[in-house]
């Protein structure tokens, strides 16, 4: 095992920043990237932060965690939490833990948000807190 943690990212998350700033803040992707390194610098752990809107890459780069030997995976799926059942797959299949971000919280908005598929195959959720969502599963993730 590396000391690596792999913190993926799904669709329309490029866009934090501008993308409902009511709901998502008006924090950058790149700013939370900022923030993220420098937190699990303060842990001494590195961190790979990738973004990608398409399904296939996070199933992918899930399988590449495992191969990496990555400490953990912390995954935002976005709208893939609620749908995808191949990224479901993908978490059961590695040995990786994941743990599941939000930066708002799923819970309190439209039901079809309250499904997370990702969620069965993850060890930890954080949610509601926006950047300090990720700081919490890297805070936590360091210790595992
Ligand atoms: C999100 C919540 C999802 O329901 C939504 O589809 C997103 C972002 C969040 O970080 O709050 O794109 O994962």
């Amino acid at each position: 095992m590396t000391s690596t943690l792999f913190i993926l990212n799904g669709p329309n998350l490029n866009l934090l920043g501008t993308r409902e700033p009511e709901i998502y803040g008006t924090t950058t992707l790149a700013e939370i990237e900022a923030a993220c390194i420098e937190k699990a610098r303060k842990h001494g752990v590195g961190v790979d932060f990738r973004q990608t809107n398409h399904e296939g890459v996070l199933v992918d780069w899930l399988h590449e965690a495992q191969e990496a030997g990555a400490k953990a995976v912390i995954i935002n799926a976005a709208a893939y939490t609620h749908t995808s059942i191949a990224l479901l797959d993908a978490a059961k299949a590695i040995t990786v833990p994941v743990i599941e971000v939000h930066l708002s919280d799923p819970q309190t908005r439209e039901d079809f948000r309250h499904r997370s598929f990702i969620g069965e195959a993850a060890v930890a959720c954080f949610k509601g807190a926006g950047l300090g969502s990720y700081l919490e599963a890297i805070e936590a993730a360091s210790s595992l």
